[in-house]
């Protein structure tokens, strides 16, 4: 049975999660009404991952007797000045994210509460990558600069991100 205050804390972490899924989603509203359609679908697939985020915290609620408690979103940033400037905010978002997961991470062991802790583990190394490929668009948005063609070509190769359902393996693994 889930703690009371870790229940809490995870039901936080779930409205983060969903935020995190909102605000991507805005970013890809904002990338296709800018006509960067590629850089609109890297966001969708990143909204999607985060949907899945949120999901494995409330499975975790309910398989151990929890109550899962939706809480209030706030309204997402509508627009940016650049796709550079939504990257960086996206990038910027990441690294609070990583800092809410050690923060539960902390918790859990201050709880003892070992099936969390296992479950944590799991968004400490997503966490990881999740910084990684928004930081690789940081990168590159930098080094194109104002050139148009090389946003185009960027967009286009964003553009070729898909999201991948976990499986019933990865399911397993949690
Ligand atoms: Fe669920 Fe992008 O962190």
């Amino acid at each position: 049975m889930i703690g009371k205050k870790m229940q809490d804390a995870m039901n936080e972490q779930i409205k983060q999660e969903l935020g995190s899924s909102y605000l991507y989603l805005s970013m890809a509203a904002y990338f296709q009404s800018s006509g960067l359609d590629g850089m609109a679908r890297w966001m969708r697939a990143q909204t999607q991952e985060e949907l899945v985020h949120a999901m494995k915290l409330f499975d975790h609620i309910e398989d151990r007797g929890g109550k899962v408690k939706l809480l209030a979103l706030t309204q997402p940033t509508t627009e940016w000045a650049s796709p550079l400037t939504a990257f960086q905010a996206a990038w910027k978002h990441e690294q609070f994210i990583s800092s809410r997961i050690d923060n539960l991470v902390e918790l859990a062991a201050e709880e003892k509460d070992h099936p969390a802790g296992i479950l944590l583990q799991w968004f400490v190394t997503e966490q990881v990558e999740e910084e990684a490929s928004v930081s690789k668009v940081v990168q590159l948005l930098e080094r194109v600069g104002d050139s148009g063609n090389g946003l185009i070509m960027l967009d286009r190769e964003l553009g070729a991100r898909v999201f991948t359902p976990p499986t019933t393996a990865d399911a397993a693994a949690q």
